[in-house]
């Protein structure tokens, strides 16, 4: 009975939200506006460069603009485009590191978080956290499943020049191949450095790694 109640309340309340929303919401530039400005006021304290973070950039606009919808065609170059450019790789110029390290890096997920109102310093450096999203090792079932498994990456593709270029850029940017992907851009917001990169590269592709291994 009581549960009816509350339906029947917020059924009504959403009526009157509606009615009034109809007359008088804002057009999508305030609309922006608004919701940046919200976002900005939730995160009060943190250092200007992470500030600067809850602000939409130029790509993460497009995506957002369209939605469920399609890209058009010059949307999806000009994401890709913005992707391309923001790209750097190791000074070392080595794009495989060292898969162990990779490994570590893989499932950890320490860095850019935001508690009582201050950026959290990750002490031994940011985690990659790929197990949130993708299998790696294909012995594990308790990772999420929001990406394509990557068991098997390395065995399937081999570990030339090419492939581990490709890999790594997807790792920087995905968006460089799959504009507005569902995966971060962990380079590119520079939650990784080109060299935890590179050894999340040689994780997925040294046959050593418990990835290429069945
Ligand atoms: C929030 C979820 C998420 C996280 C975290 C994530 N990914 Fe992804 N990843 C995705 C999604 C979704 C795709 C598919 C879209 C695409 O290809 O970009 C993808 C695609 C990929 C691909 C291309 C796969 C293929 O078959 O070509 C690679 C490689 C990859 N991810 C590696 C990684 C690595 C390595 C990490 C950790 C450093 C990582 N991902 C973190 C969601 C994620």
């Amino acid at each position: 009975m009581r549960k009816m109640i509350v339906l029947a309340g917020s059924t009504s309340l959403a009526a009157v939200l509606i009615a009034a929303g109809c007359a008088s919401f804002p057009d999508e530039a305030t609309t922006r506006q608004i919701a940046e400005k919200m976002m900005h006021d939730g995160f009060p304290g943190v250092p200007p460069a992470f500030a600067k973070r809850v602000a939409q950039d130029r790509s993460q606009q497009i995506c957002s603009k369209t939605g469920n919808a399609k890209l058009t065609q010059q949307e999806s170059a000009d994401v890709v485009k913005l992707a391309r450019a923001s790209i750097r790789y190791p000074a070392s110029g080595k794009l495989i590191g060292d898969w162990k390290v990779g490994a570590k890096l893989a499932y950890n997920g320490s860095g850019s978080r935001i508690r009582g109102g201050k950026l959290e310093k990750a002490k031994a450096g940011n985690g990659a956290l790929c197990s949130n999203c993708h299998v790696l090792n294909p012995k594990e079932f308790n990772v999420g499943n929001l990406g394509p498994s990557l068991a098997g990456y390395g065995a399937q593709r081999g570990q030339s020049e090419a492939v581990a270029r490709v890999t790594y850029e997807r790792i920087y940017n995905t968006w460089a191949y799959v504009p507005c992907a569902n995966m971060p851009r962990l380079g590119s917001s520079g939650h990784l450095a080109p060299e935890q990169i590179a050894h999340v590269v040689a994780y997925l592709l040294d046959p050593q790694s418990p990835v290429n291994k069945r």
